[in-house]
């Protein structure tokens, strides 16, 4: 890892597995991701990079393995390391009768933060996603977009030092989509580490300083995009989707598909 000498180690996962029945999602990875990354995770539909995430924060326990949020075992030591991250998860959990605000409020209120805080802080991520108009109508009636906007604010108001997003962009429009990049790219700036899984290739391309793909649960490709030009000796034209199919390219021929890189 590049800058490993330089920055402490924010997420790790040790041999991380996860079978469901005969099925292995996750098989034996390891990942190394350091402080104030912006780190992309990357995958065909069904590769394990929900099913990673979900160990990682604490929502799926591993079949074998270890995850280590700034070197705590999340499994181990659950309350030190939920403290530490935020998550927006790939099936939102929202509370369809609450507002925008009620739910992001909540959430500052579980996180133990004080109450003239939480307000603070609330005001301030409605605005900064574009929610003001909407902040007092029910949950029940917003787009995905919406949706998604308010739950990064409701996993963002204790100031994670870890940021998790399951493909924050997926079936959102492109106003939701600018304003989560620019939340993204201010967080980045305060140093926040970000995680954060997508099949939509120019956004990661466009926000990460690193990438990993898996494919059938086995890491096949991490780096930078220069480190993964020059392994797969590609030229400096080479976008991250040439890179991607070689790096998935034989079990993408072997199901005959690449489908899914042209859904985004
Ligand atoms: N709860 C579950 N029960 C059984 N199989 C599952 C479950 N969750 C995921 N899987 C399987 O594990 C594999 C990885 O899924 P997932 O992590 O959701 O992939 P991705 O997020 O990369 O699309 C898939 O084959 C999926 O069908
Ligand atoms: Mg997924």
């Amino acid at each position: 890892m590049e800058n490993s000498v330089l920055s402490p180690v924010a997420v790790q996962t040790i041999n991380l597995t996860r079978h469901f029945g005969d099925k292995v999602a996750v098989d034996q990875l390891n990942l190394a991701v350091a402080e104030g990354e912006f780190f992309g995770f990357l995958g065909p539909n069904g590769a394990g990079k929900s099913t990673t995430i979900n160990m990682l924060v604490g929502l799926l326990r591993p079949t074998a393995g270890t995850a280590l949020i700034h070197g705590v075992d999340i499994w181990e030591q659950p309350l030190q390391a939920k403290q530490q991250i935020g998550v927006l998860p790939e099936g939102l959990n929202l509370y369809e009768r609450l507002t925008a605000r009620e739910f992001i409020r909540f959430a500052g209120t579980m996180y133990g933060l004080p109450a003239d805080l939480v307000e603070e802080r609330t005001t301030e991520l409605l605005q900064l996603m574009d929610l003001e108009d909407d902040a007092d109508k029910l949950i029940v009636d917003y787009s995905t977009g919406m949706r998604k906007k308010t739950a990064l604010g409701a996993a963002i108001i204790h100031s994670p030092r870890i940021l998790f997003l399951d493909e924050p962009f997926e079936g959102i429009d492109a106003i939701s989509g600018r304003a989560i990049r620019s939340v993204l790219r201010q967080l980045r700036t305060r140093g926040t580490t970000i995680f954060f899984s997508s099949h939509i290739l120019e956004v990661v391309e466009r926000l990460c300083t690193r990438v990993a793909v898996i494919n059938d649960g086995r890491l096949v490709a991490e780096g930078s995009m220069t480190e993964l030009r020059e392994k797969a000796h590609a030229g400096a034209d080479a976008t991250l989707e040439d890179l991607f199919i070689r790096a998935v390219g034989a079990s993408v021929e072997e199901t005959g598909g690449l489908s899914w890189l042209q859904e985004s």
